[in-house]
């Protein structure tokens, strides 16, 4: 999606801007580029592609001045080219105007005719540039008026920052739809799409909400409502720092959240595993223990790796508390029209906090009058501030594209979950207290299960030209089988498949030949017979086989040595924590099949890193 970064203040903004835009560059993009005001003249300096190559453009042509906004674009409307890259500008001298935009303005054409008919030649082929005609066309006062004016005719999403030689000071913020946070420093402002373009800036933030209008200066900054009423805003503490959201010593984001899953892990679980109630403890579900005892029907609703998470939050949940669970695609969960049942909460699993689908159904189900949660990682992200309350995951940034930190940590806050509404119900003390305890081993069995790593490297490099993989798992690990397709595909673009094992037979057998490796979770558990006999049938058909195993069982060791092409070992593990532990082997091998294919790992191709449009 694309990202936004505006700066006011005492230092040069170019410098700034590049380096906020180098950090939001996870979010996938065509195109960058900067508007800058040295008092009243208006620089803008905008290139097809990455980053860099507007480096190069801005070291032959600098963009001066100590106040600017910039833009990575994620193309919505025209292709990604110089002339529809970001900021847009309209109109002449000190009646021109500069925007940048993210959202999607859904009646832009009508509005682009009506400015033709007034004469007005358009450059682009983008919606963005008609709410940049439209503000300079209306600019007979001060900014603040003009995009006041303007805001009402646009119909869709935006998250906008304006500027104008006509208030060389200010940069003007609009929001609704798509995320815009203010970032407060000392004597200097910013404005940004997300949180981690502020880093290394300040930590200080106060987060825009739907039809709000921001004013900031380098000495201040005010916040309108759409009745034009000042609005007192909560200052919040961005708890990320700097380091978080370098690669260290990794060379990919994507290696460095694998490696960085038992921290995470730990962060999640951090003050909220209570040995004196042998239960989890929760500050933001913002719902009392009678509401929740009376929950009789759970609905999770999220989009890709997120919906995989709340697909192992279902077994979790219907194990432990015994309480009726459906997972649903946000995306067409917000357009379903199921029957309203009082006693049902919505969560909605989300890891950047913005997706528009995620968002969309969680407002759907909040207008039907369900109490909703949000387990999200993003804090003051839009989903975590219109749920009624939620859990954090406390994860750091993901930058990656590929969700792999996110998905376990996820996955264990709703064990947490599972745990805290068992023990309401029917999980006894001694249950709880044994959860706890093998909750309490979970980081540590993660670090022994990344030392697979040697091994599947190696395994990387077998299977690294095939065209197809499919991913067979049962019960817990069907999800994790869906997880470890979506990992592969999404970086290294090979079609693959995730399976309940027993479905084999229902004609996905069909695909096994030599050519197509099929990927079995088959860790100790009550079904691995079962699952072996599946194995059994595609070896049977001269398809490849490779196996996520549980080591230490001598047993298990020689049969696979007979009947699997590889097998991976991972730690022994309760069943239920067994989709954490099989997923990092799995984001392993997609890892390192998408470096041998000289796939860009941490920025995949046509992907973003959160889907803010629909
Ligand atoms: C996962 O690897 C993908 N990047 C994508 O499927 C992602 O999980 C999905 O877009 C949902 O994002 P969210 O968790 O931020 O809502």
């Amino acid at each position: 999606m694309c990202g936004i970064l505006g700066y006011v203040g005492p230092r040069e903004a170019e410098p700034i801007l590049v380096e906020g835009l180098r950090r939001l560059e996870y979010r996938g993009y065509d195109s960058a580029g900067v508007a800058t005001l040295d008092g009243h003249k208006l620089h803008i300096r905008k290139k097809a592609g990455r980053v860099a190559e507007l480096c190069e453009h801005l070291r032959e042509r600098p963009s001066p001045g100590c106040l600017g906004i910039s833009h990575t674009r994620w193309a919505t409307h025209g292709g990604a080219t110089d002339l529809n890259a970001h900021p847009h500008w309209a109109g002449e001298g000190d009646g021109q105007v500069a925007v940048v935009h993210n959202g999607v303005i859904e009646n832009y054409a009508v509005l682009k005719r009506q400015l033709e008919a007034e004469g007005i030649i358009f450059r682009s082929q983008t919606d963005t540039e008609v709410i940049a005609q439209l503000i300079a066309y209306h600019l007979n006062g001060d900014l603040v008026e003009a995009v006041r004016k303007v805001l009402p005719m646009l119909k869709g999403t935006y998250g906008l920052a304006v500027i104008s030689p006509r208030n060389p000071e200010w940069i003007v913020g609009a929001r609704l739809g798509s995320p815009l946070v203010l970032g407060l420093g000392e004597g200097e402002n910013f404005l940004a799409s997300d949180p981690t373009a502020l880093m290394g800036n300040t930590t200080k933030a106060v987060y825009l909400q739907d039809h709000q209008l921001c004013v900031l200066t380098a000495d201040d900054w005010q916040i309108y409502d759409a009745q034009r009423s000042l609005v007192s805003a909560n200052i919040q503490t961005i708890d990320w720092d700097i380091g978080d959201a370098d690669k260290a010593n990794f060379p990919h984001y994507m290696l460095k959240e694998i490696y960085e899953q038992p921290e995470a892990i730990e962060n999640a679980m951090r003050g909220r595993l209570s040995d004196a109630d042998s239960s989890a403890h929760f500050g933001g579900l913002n719902l009392d223990a009678q509401q929740l005892r009376r929950v009789e029907r759970i609905i999770f609703t999220a989009c890709g790796t997120s919906y995989h998470a709340a697909l192992v939050g279902e077994y979790l949940i219907e194990e432990f508390a015994r309480i009726p669970v459906e997972v649903e695609y946000a995306s067409e969960f917000r357009y379903r029209n199921p029957p309203v049942d009082r006693n049902t909460i919505v969560i909605a699993i989300t890891q950047s906090g913005e997706t528009a689908d995620t968002l969309a159904a969680l407002r759907e189900s909040k207008r039907k009058g369900h109490p909703t949660l949000a387990v999200c990682n993003v804090v003051g992200s839009t989903i975590a501030r219109e749920a009624d309350g939620g859990v954090y995951l406390h994860a750091g940034p993901e930058i990656g594209v590929a969700s792999t930190k996110a998905f376990t940590s996820q996955v264990t806050v709703l064990t947490m979950l599972a745990l805290y509404f068992g023990r309401m119900r029917h999980l006894s003390s001694l249950q709880g207290a044994k959860m706890i305890s093998e909750l309490r081993s979970l980081p540590d069995l993660v670090r022994k299960t990344l030392h697979c790593h040697d091994e599947v490297r190696r395994i990387a490099e077998k299977y690294s030209d095939v065209n197809n993989m499919l991913y067979m798992g049962r019960q817990y690990l069907y999800p994790v089988a869906l997880e470890g397709a979506l990992k592969l595909k999404e970086i290294s673009y090979i079609h693959a498949e995730g399976y309940p094992a027993a479905e084999m037979k229902h004609g996905p057998i069909a695909l096994v030949d030599e050519q197509t490796p099929s990927i079995f979770l088959m860790p100790r558990g009550p079904i691995f017979e079962k699952v072996m006999s599946n194995l059994e049938e595609v070896k049977a058909r001269g398809g490849p086989v490779i196996a996520i195993c549980s080591e230490g069982d001598d047993e298990i060791a020689d049969y696979m040595a007979h009947k699997a092409d590889d097998v991976i070992y991972v730690p022994d593990a309760p069943e239920y924590l067994q989709p954490i532990v099989t997923a990092i082997p799995l984001q392993l091998l997609a890892y390192h099949i998408a470096l041998l294919r000289g796939c860009d790992v941490d920025k995949p191709r046509n992907l973003a890193k959160s889907v803010t449009v629909e």
